[in-house]
Order: structure tokens, then sequence, then C-alpha cells
């Protein structure tokens, strides 16, 4: 695909619009003829293209991007300001503070159960490495698993940043749809045939990137097929790499399965997970890596070759959000809670809308009857409900007549945002 063919958008509402300010010249051509095939041909992010077009429209409420309307607790930003002031402004440990990965030792005994403890036993702090954010993880966890033309399976809809981080590696991101059983009923769900990720193993597979509970769908494996999928790993000899991050943002309980329930300390399994979410830190870029303590030294050059460690006062922020945060999760989760109600109800109402309700997470992936072009219909929303949602062509196969809702908000917001969706339903899908 040309480089103009991708910024240039084709729906009614957007003819004249083009993405950022790089028109595709004569010049720019040949710069871009010059740099690397990966990085030339990363897919373009179709989230970032309606954020782009509709953000500052006034009064638009934005369901589109992964974040809540919270800003982080005040004691984060105050651990942090501390450190500042105390010049924690050097250098540091590539992979994180002593201190911040002993904390994560003691949030994952508290919320895991698997036996960690900062220097003894099969789990302990070497696990973990701080990253800049979950995608800095994952960035590491693909580097270590696979290199060019290596394959990865990816369940999808997925968020795209797996397809696009693992691409730009040199590798192949082998898409598996998942399926939606009961479209249109109160029992929708969205399945995962393993047959189907069993039956996309080649030769060149490494890994299985699982997201779960998974963005867009708010789908959960079950312990069943989290050991299923442990098992057809150990047995193809693949790497897993598990997005669990969203695991404790859950309607139901107090946590989503992990594979920390069914695996032993000698399995390949790489963790992902971001402060990002829980404790409303997006901005702040800190996350983590877990992986078997001998791959250590290996992920502390990789970081020392990417970001070579994360700032350390954003550092001490994270260990106090780790260690006070619960009150905060809690917080979060009863708005999300209510938020998720309100829009479920009411896009349910008008018998026009189907998704399946989502029992972890934050998004409904909804599709409008006869509207399957979701690239249109969503910068459609923007110029008739002043509603920003994401297209579900930007989830990978088996999304695409889909559009993805965050509800992390205000459960007011949320309710405007719900009616002016339920006006547009009523006017335009006769
Ligand atoms: C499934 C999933 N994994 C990882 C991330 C990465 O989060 P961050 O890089 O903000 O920490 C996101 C963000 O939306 C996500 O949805």
């Amino acid at each position: 695909m040309k480089i103009n063919e991708r910024r240039v958008m084709t729906s009614d509402a957007a003819t004249s619009f083009e993405l950022g300010s790089t028109k595709a010249t004569p010049e720019s051509a040949a710069f871009l003829a010059a740099v690397s095939p990966e990085s030339r041909g990363a897919p373009e992010s179709g989230i970032a293209e309606l954020f782009n077009y509709g953000r500052g429209r006034q009064g638009l409420i934005p369901l589109w991007v992964g974040e809540g309307d919270l800003a982080a607790p005040s004691f984060v930003a105050e651990a942090a300001a501390r450190s500042l002031s105390r010049g924690e402004t050097f250098y540091s440990f590539q992979g994180g503070v002593p201190e911040l990965r002993e904390a994560i030792c003691r949030y994952m005994s508290r919320h895991y159960g698997a036996p960690y403890e900062a220097t003894n036993g099969p789990f302990t702090a070497d696990r973990f490495s701080v990253t800049t954010g979950g995608i800095h993880a994952l960035q590491i966890a693909v580097r270590l698993t696979c290199g060019q033309g290596d394959e990865v399976i990816v369940p999808t809809p997925a968020w795209p940043n797996f397809q696009g981080v693992v691409a730009i590696a040199g590798a192949v991101p082998v898409e598996v749809p998942m399926q939606l059983e009961g479209a249109g009923t109160a029992d929708a769900a969205w399945t995962l045939d393993i047959a189907r990720i069993e039956a996309a193993i080649t030769p060149r597979t490494r890994a299985l990137i699982i997201n779960s509970p998974t963005n867009p769908t708010g789908w959960s494996a079950s312990v069943d097929e989290l050991r299923a999928l442990r098992d057809l790993a150990r047995h193809r000899g693949l790497w897993i790499i598990a997005d669990e991050i969203y695991g404790r943002i859950v309607y139901d309980g107090a946590r989503a399965p992990s594979f920390h329930d069914v695996i032993e300390a000698d399995d390949r399994v790489i963790f992902i997970h971001t402060l990002s979410k829980n404790w409303a830190m997006t901005g702040l870029r800190l996350g983590w890596i877990e992986a078997p303590p001998a791959l250590g030294p290996t992920i502390a050059n990789l970081i020392q070759y990417s970001t070579s460690g994360v700032a350390v006062p954003l550092q001490r922020g994270a260990a106090a959000a780790l260690e006070y945060g619960e009150p905060f999760i809690a917080r979060q989760l009863e708005r999300f809670r209510r938020s998720r109600d309100i829009l479920c109800q009411g896009l349910a109402a008008t018998g026009k809308v189907h998704f399946a309700r989502p029992t972890a997470a934050f998004y409904v992936f909804a599709a409008f009857a006869g509207r399957p072009d979701t690239r249109a219909l969503a910068f459609t929303l923007v110029e008739e409900a002043n509603v920003g949602v994401a297209p579900g062509s930007a989830f990978g196969q088996g999304g695409q007549t889909y559009v993805r809702l965050c509800f992390a908000r205000d459960p007011n917001q949320v309710a405007d945002a719900t009616q002016r969706l339920v006006r547009w339903v009523e006017t335009a899908l006769t």
C-alpha cells in the first residue's frame, strides 16, 4: 500500500482530511524508500486516525482511547515529587530500583497467590523488570522470543499494538479470529477455539500472545482454557506472552483467571503488566515484565539499549501505587461498573446494537445493524452524535464490523454519550 493511499480517508465526513502533517511528495517517498521496510511498513493505528480527526471538537465525548478521565492518585504524584526534590535524577538500575521490584513481589503475592519472595524460592524479585509502560514490556517480550520471519499467533479482535510490535520486529503476526456466539442475545459471548490456534501453528511459530481479559472484547479465559493453552505451548515448545493488564478490572470476583494459576516456575511464559489502567497512570509510562529469572540479565540489556531504565521519581510513584492504591482501584471499579451498566442497557434497548456484555476490562465492542463499514461509522458518529469511538477495523480479523467504546469515564458523561448514541441509532438506523 502506498503511503498516500493509507493517509487519505474515504468517508464522506472526511474526504478532505489527511492524517498528520506529512504529505506524500517525491522527496518524502525517497526518504521513505531509504528506511527499513519494517519501520516503513508499520501499520498506522486506526484509533489514532479517528482521535486525530475528532479531538478538539466542541463537546465531543471521547470513548475511543483506552483510558479513563481520572488523574493518577495524588499520593503517587507526591511520592514522585519527593523523589525529584531529593535529587533522584541520575541513571539507575536498568531493571528498576530494588524497592519497586520488591513492591511488585508483594503486590503479586497478595493478588496472584504465587509464593513471590524478594530473594528466596522459585518466584523472586529477579522475575520482574520495570519498563516504560506495558508497550515496552511487550516490545521486550517479542524481541526475546522471535526474530525475522518468525510467526507469532495473536487471537483477534486484539489490541492493534500486538500486531504492530511483532511486525516491527520483522516477525509475522498470525491472526486467529475468535467467534461471537449468540450474537444479538443477552447471552452473547466471545469464544476462543483452541483447536484453531493449534491449526495455525507452523514450524516458524515461536509464541502465542494471549491477552486475557481482552481489549477490545472484554473476554476472559477460564482456568481450563489457560491450562489448555499452557499444555499446547509446552507440547509445541512455544512461548506464551501473557498480557494480563486488565486482570484486576473485573465485575465479578477479585481478579480474572491468570496463567499464574496454572504454570510452574519452568514454564515459558512472559507476563506483560502496566500501571496505566489500574492506577490511572497512562501518561506516566510505567509497567513491568515478568519472566523466568534466567532472562533477567538479557532483559536488562534490552532495557539498556532501548530506554536505559525508567525515571526513578516515576518508580517511586509506582511503588506508592502498588502499596497504597487498593482504595483507588475499588473507586475506579465502582465507576466502571456503573458506566458499563448505563452504556450496555442503553445500547441493548435499541435492539439495533449487538455486543457481548463485558465481564472485564472497560470496553464494549459493539456492532451497529446495517453499518458494517465501521471506519465510516466512526467518522459519522463524530459528525452526527459528537461521540468518539474506535473503529473495529483497527483490531484485526473478526473485528471489522464492530466499534469499540471505552466506558472508563464519569457515569454521568457515559449516560450523556449513551443518550446521544441511542438518539442517533433511532434516527439513522431505521
Ligand atoms: C491489552 C493491552 N496491553 C497493553 C497495553 C499497554 O499499556 P501501556 O503501554 O499504556 O502501559 C494496553 C493499552 O491500552 C492494552 O490495552
